[in-house]
């Protein structure tokens, strides 16, 4: 059984996918990986994203989430195409009711301490911080961190290469996450070179904020 939490707070950066085309999904996955990331958050916005969780599930070691899980029905479809955990962009107690029914890790979105309170007391400690730029951005992360320490931040939405180190400099933030570690256009043009580069610039720079000595 996979620790995601723990698996997530290594990497530093966990990649927001949005895939049209499922066959490119292995070579993505790999992609990713050779470039540090062996990990993605697959979002549920296009038909291709349950086939390509199912592809990227089988990369050996590439653990992979399915996202803008917004429905209970859902996260049934995750799990059998073998998704280790699972990410919704609010909170809804019908899509929390079902993972920790079916016994899979959920990071529900958060902008709020009244949401915060809501995910704590459904049992998550993990949350997605969402949309974060729009919503206060590191600030906000840092402000709402007092009052919870018990709770480990995922920022996503507006996060790019220019802003990440903000949010890693923040002790509760476990990782930061987004799009353009893998942009939907590079993804259709099979651009798995860039890919895997601005997946190796990504870790390089999570790897030098969180073990600067190294
Ligand atoms: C998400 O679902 O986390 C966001 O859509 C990612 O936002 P970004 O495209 O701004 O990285």
């Amino acid at each position: 059984m996979i620790d995601v939490p723990a698996f997530h707070q290594a990497l530093g950066v966990l990649p927001v996918i949005v895939i049209d085309d499922e066959a490119y999904a292995h070579q993505l996955a790999e992609a990713l990986a050779s470039g540090g990331l062996p990990s993605g958050e697959v979002t549920l916005r296009t038909a291709a994203a349950l086939g390509a969780i199912r592809e990227m599930a089988q990369v050996p070691g590439f653990v992979v989430g399915a996202g803008t899980v917004v429905h209970p029905s859902q996260v049934e479809h995750a799990i059998a195409a073998g998704a280790h955990y699972v990410v919704s962009p609010g909170f809804g107690p019908a899509v929390s009711r079902e993972c920790a029914t079916l016994g899979i890790p959920l990071i529900p979105g958060v902008a709020t301490a009244t949401e915060i309170q809501t995910a704590r007391d459904a049992g998550w400690s993990v949350l997605k911080f969402f949309p974060a730029a729009a919503a206060g951005g590191a600030r906000m992360v840092s402000a709402l961190s007092a009052p919870f320490p018990d709770v480990r931040f995922v920022p996503t939405g507006g996060i790019g290469l220019a802003t990440m180190q903000e949010y890693l400099e923040i002790p509760s933030v476990l990782a930061v996450g987004g799009t353009w570690i893998a942009p939907q256009a590079m993804i259709r043009s099979a651009a798995f070179d860039q890919i895997a580069q601005l997946a190796a610039g990504a870790t390089a720079l999570a790897k030098e904020m969180r073990c600067p000595s190294s």
